[in-house]
């Protein structure tokens, strides 16, 4: 059980909604959401036939979505701020979020754009469900919308926005230069894209944790960033980029663009809400990864999700959570 109340004031960049607590559990690597495959068996729109690396059965990530969004709430809230000084708050009257999932950062954003629509835009209708249901939760109800639409093919229903934020959601479609050129036809004059992409991998433990070899998190993000591109490599109309977001983005006629990066800083010793986001990231990364693990490591990380492994995640007093959030933006010209 995880609460954000409980994310003790050490970090300052805690998430102030806890309503979804409930569902806390984290998914944590470089790249936000580790490819796995899907079940096949979701309400999602995976893209293949079912069991291939960019097959997501979303809506059984919901708790880890949300988890996700929580523990980053603090790096998202502050992003927020920072597109506020790029343009007055008040003068924002819509956003778009893109790939929104169950809402964390729609609602977020409809807090710190109080003048605005915020659009969660997805093409899993069951979070959305979640997102409206966040939304009454929180009082933001007659600020937020969904639209039900999979990407890229319905950007003609979404309309102009003011903002247009795609958190972790745009490295899901293939072409993502195209989906960019997308973004900037929507934007009305002096609007910004952000992008949250990338940033630095998350580390959770120390680099010797007295098992194995030192450094089995290194290895583990070596693998998952092998998933990635897997799971890229099968989108349709996947094409290659270098991920330079501002080229990216200049290269489809907007301007100025900016890149900061925002800590998630939780100390040990770790309240018991973040710990079993730890626990379940690592869990989830078990899956993802673990069978391409050399059978030292493997043999260590079924040790550390034991739950009644002393040496295990639960329990050992040595477990952290550090992260860095890169939000990349660029605007179009007044
Ligand atoms: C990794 S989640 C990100 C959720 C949220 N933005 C966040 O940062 O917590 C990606 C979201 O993008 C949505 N998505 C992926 N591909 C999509 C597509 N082609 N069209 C519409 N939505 C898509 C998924 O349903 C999922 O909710």
């Amino acid at each position: 059980m995880s609460d954000s109340r409980g994310h003790d004031g050490r970090n300052s960049q805690q998430g102030q909604d806890s309503q979804d607590s409930h569902d806390d559990a984290a998914q944590r690597s470089h790249h936000a959401h580790a490819p796995v495959p899907g079940h096949g068996h979701g309400h999602g729109h995976g893209h293949g036939h079912g069991d291939g690396w960019a097959d997501f059965d979303w809506e059984s990530l919901l708790p880890l979505l949300v988890g996700e969004a929580e523990l980053f709430s603090g790096a998202y809230r502050e992003a927020a701020a920072w597109i506020g000084e790029q343009r007055p708050a008040d003068e924002v009257r819509r956003i778009l979020d893109i790939g929104s999932g169950p809402g964390v950062v729609t609602c977020l954003l409809a807090q710190a754009f109080p003048q605005a629509e915020v659009v969660a835009v997805d093409g899993n209708r069951a979070l959305l469900g979640h997102a409206l249901a966040r939304a009454e939760r929180l009082g933001l109800a007659d600020r937020v919308r969904t639209i039900e639409v999979e990407l890229p093919e319905g950007f003609g229903l979404l309309g102009e926005a003011d903002v247009i934020w795609a958190g972790n959601s745009l490295h899901h479609l293939g072409d993502q230069r195209a989906a960019l050129a997308g973004f900037a036809g929507l934007l009305r004059p002096g609007g910004t894209v952000a992008l949250a992409e990338g940033g630095l991998p998350t580390r959770r433990l120390p680099r010797d944790i007295g098992m194995g070899q030192p450094g089995l998190e290194a290895r583990m993000d070596v693998l998952v960033d092998e998933r990635f591109a897997l799971m890229r490599a099968e989108l349709p109309d996947a094409k290659e980029e270098t991920e330079d977001w501002g080229a990216l983005l200049t290269s489809v006629g907007l301007t100025s663009p900016a890149t900061r990066s925002f800590l998630v800083d939780f100390p040990a010793p770790l309240d018991p809400a973040v710990r079993e986001q730890v626990v379940s990231t690592f869990i989830r990364n078990s899956e993802t990864v673990g069978e391409a693990l050399s059978p030292e490591d493997a043999a260590v990380l079924r040790r550390l999700v034991d739950p009644a492994d002393e040496a295990g995640l639960a329990r050992r007093p040595d477990v952290f959570f550090l992260a860095a959030r890169s939000i990349h933006t660029a605007r179009r010209a007044a």
